[in-house]
């Protein structure tokens, strides 16, 4: 069961403008919550509105998956919020594919390629000239996965777009180091929410297991939940990390076995 920390201080993200992509439902939806919580003005992007949409964001609806939809996005949350301090690359996805890894066609390396990794630095590059207008104290934080160091076969090519994404991010932070501008990564491990859930249950029926089964050997007693990943975006893109760039956090409960 997740225990709810001390309140977040409401006055520590007070003035920043963030863009939080994925931001309609799961982790997303945590993270553009957690931004509000501590002050943050927050733009979020999804294709649909859900129930779970924090109320208190600007909310564009869009689609990441392309170069046009991601760079359209991106002029449009700058608009909205007149500069940018906080960009957050959450929107994610991943279809499970049993039938071996030469049975994910072609199509779907480029798919996954595309929102996993592309979307993100398309993101990214749109905003990266009002990121230096904001300067030092501004911080990108990119959403991968454990699936980039723990790859499964039904999930090469999510697997592989993260563990992209993660040596982009590296790259990224040192080039951005100069300007103040700080990039983190976080690996997520498995995290209860309605996409996780989907995946989850196809793992369940293949294998004749309930879903309760397919996550319970995190080592900390409890899948995640999405303020889990929340929280420690709060603290990435807060001064509490300002001396902080270029690390990839595993958070996963210990699901990540220490080699
Ligand atoms: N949950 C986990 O266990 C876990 C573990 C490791 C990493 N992650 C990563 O964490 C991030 C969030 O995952 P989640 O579990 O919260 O997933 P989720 O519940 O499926 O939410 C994904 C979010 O991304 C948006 N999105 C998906 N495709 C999009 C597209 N083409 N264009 C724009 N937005 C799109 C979704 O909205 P629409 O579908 O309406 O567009 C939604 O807001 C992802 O990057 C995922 O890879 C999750």
């Amino acid at each position: 069961m997740f225990r709810t920390p001390r309140p977040a201080d409401h006055t520590e993200l007070a003035g920043k403008r963030a863009l939080v992509t994925g931001g309609s439902r799961g982790i997303g939806a945590a993270i553009v919550q957690r931004l509000l919580d501590g002050g943050a003005s927050v733009v979020t992007t999804a294709r649909t509105v859900t129930d779970e949409t924090p109320s208190g964001a600007t909310f564009i609806p869009g689609d990441l998956s392309t170069l046009a939809g991601a760079q359209e996005l991106a002029a449009n949350a700058l608009d909205r919020l007149g500069g940018v301090d906080i960009v957050v690359n959450n929107a994610g996805a991943a279809r499970t594919h049993l039938g071996g890894i030469s049975a994910i066609p072609d199509e779907e390396w480029l798919d996954a390629l595309d929102l996993n990794y592309l979307s993100a630095i398309r993101v990214t590059h749109a905003l990266l000239p009002a990121l230096r207008e904001a300067g030092a104290g501004s911080a990108i934080v990119n959403i991968s996965s454990v699936a980039a160091l723990m790859p499964v076969p039904p999930l090469a090519h999510y697997s592989a777009a993260k563990a992209a994404l993660n040596a982009y991010s590296k790259a990224l932070a040192t080039e951005l180091a100069p300007a103040g501008i700080r990039v983190a990564t976080i690996m997520p491990g498995h995290v209860l929410t309605p996409g996780a859930d989907a995946i989850n249950q196809t793992f369940a029926d293949a294998m004749g297991v309930s879903l309760a089964d397919i996550t319970a050997d995190v080592p900390l007693g409890r899948p995640g939940d999405p303020r889990d990943i929340a929280e420690t975006v709060a603290y990435l893109v807060s001064d509490r990390a300002q001396w902080v760039t270029g690390v990839t956090l595993t958070i996963d409960g210990g699901q990540l076995p220490v080699i």
